[in-house]
């Protein structure tokens, strides 16, 4: 599953003793394990083989430059949602015809540089969208490869704020619509509108919905042929979901089996975009105890990370996993809040969780931090944001140094009248 295990009572990632990570960097900070990572890319690779997609990992989940280079020398492409993702993705030498480009408020200066660079396919989410991209390729003189985001309108059973397939969120259009572009295709003379995009939400454990979603889209693909319109890709989006506690998520080979054969009959070639599945186990939070406080009904465990380093917990009620770095035999467990120093209640890692009491000073690994942990950190509070460290067998390389406190001042100027 993952390459973070106790040896004896101590956390390793790999062949590294974690804590002495820890003693040397300073907490908090995150660590990926390269191994993890790429097994997960090999794993979704080969459970598809047999129909060889185009695997476009989403680096939104976690878009540092080591993870995303390793991935693209390993044969991945990305998919971005942004101006600054196509530059980072430019930057670790992302081929462009494996970039893919989904977001539902592209703006004409994000548009511009993506058609100049040629990616493969703008995912359009909406039909001003369409006129757009079509008037931008027109003034440049080129023609964009246009995938239509379709929203299949299906229930995923994961949390509201990541279902993205249900016709009440902004993602997408339905099928009419759709079916309206391709039949005016010729309105649009700038495009190559010849491929079908969806996603249908993250976190998603059951097989059902995309079946049932993918069902739909490949319906809708016969019905287009039917009309005389050929497609050339079909985008089938991420969502695998992963275990944070004791989920049982179909796994990739689950899924292949299920999918691939259907996938297969349309023809089109196939692109594919997991973010979490890839990245999600291969990264912890480290973090330090810094103070036990007991309450009247309560214990909190205060740690030196905070929602700014990691916002899961707060913001989608998500369970991680919270282990020593060393563990203590005989030490009583108790039931405590872990919680950061940051000023909301809704600071916290764990609640009502039920952990070995840990001491002052002890480091815990938040685990499962892989994905949407580092890429949705912000500096909440004036804190720096924590570094980022990569283990590769028994050696560890710092991917992102931490912010100094010159660097929460950037960019900021107080204008003269105050001065
Ligand atoms: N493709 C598109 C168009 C997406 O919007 C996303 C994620 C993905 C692919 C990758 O999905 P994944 O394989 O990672 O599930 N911050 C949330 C998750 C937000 C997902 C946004 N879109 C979290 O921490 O759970």
């Amino acid at each position: 599953m993952h390459d973070f295990k106790f040896r004896g009572n101590r956390l390793y990632c790999e062949s590294v003793n974690i804590e002495s990570v820890a003693r040397k960097v300073g907490t908090p900070f995150y660590l990926y394990s390269y191994k993890t990572l790429l097994d997960h890319f090999s794993k979704i690779k080969k459970a598809f083989s047999s129909i060889n997609p185009l695997i476009c990992y989403s680096m939104k989940a976690n878009s540092n430059l080591a993870i995303i280079r390793a991935l693209v020398k390993a044969g991945a492409g990305l998919d971005i949602v942004s101006g600054g993702e196509l530059y980072k993705a430019l930057k670790v030498g992302c081929p462009t015809n494996r970039i893919v480009y989904a977001s539902v408020g592209k703006t004409e200066e994000e548009i511009i540089e993506a058609i100049r660079r040629e990616i493969l396919f703008f995912n359009v989410e909406s039909l001003p969208e369409l006129d757009l991209i079509n008037e931008v390729s027109r003034r440049h003189n080129r023609v964009a490869q246009v995938s239509i985001r379709i929203n299949p309108d299906v229930e995923p059973g994961t949390h509201q704020y990541i279902t993205t397939g249900k016709l009440t969120n902004k993602f997408g259009m339905d099928f009419l619509t759709a079916r309206k572009i391709f039949a005016q295709r010729k309105r649009f003379p700038n495009l190559n509108i010849n491929g079908l995009h969806m996603h249908i939400g993250s976190q998603i454990i059951a097989g059902e919905p995309f079946l049932d979603a993918i069902r739909r889209v490949v319906r809708f693909i016969d019905n287009l042929k039917f009309l005389g319109i050929r497609l050339e890709y079909l985008n089938i989006g991420g969502g695998l979901g992963i275990i944070y506690k004791d989920e049982k998520p179909q796994t990739a080979d689950d899924f292949a089996r299920v999918v691939a054969p259907i996938l297969k009959r349309t023809g089109l070639k196939i692109i594919l975009e997991p973010g979490r599945f890839i990245v999600g186990n291969a990264g912890i939070l480290v973090t330090r105890v810094l103070y036990i406080k007991k309450s009247i009904n309560k214990i909190f465990v205060i740690v030196d990370a905070g929602m700014n380093d990691l916002i899961r917990p707060s913001l989608y009620q998500a369970y991680h996993e919270i282990v020593p770095l060393k563990k203590a035999p005989g030490r009583p467990a108790r039931t405590v809040d872990v919680v950061g120093p940051i000023c909301e209640s809704g600071d916290f890692f764990a609640k009502n969780r039920k952990i070995t009491l840990p001491n002052e000073g002890d480091f815990l690994a938040v685990m499962g931090a892989g994905a949407y942990g580092f890429s949705m950190a912000s500096n909440y509070n004036s804190r720096k944001r924590p570094s980022e460290i990569m283990v590769k067998a028994n050696k560890f390389f710092v991917v992102r140094k931490r912010q100094a406190y010159q660097d929460l001042l950037e960019g900021e100027t107080i204008p003269s009248f105050i001065k």
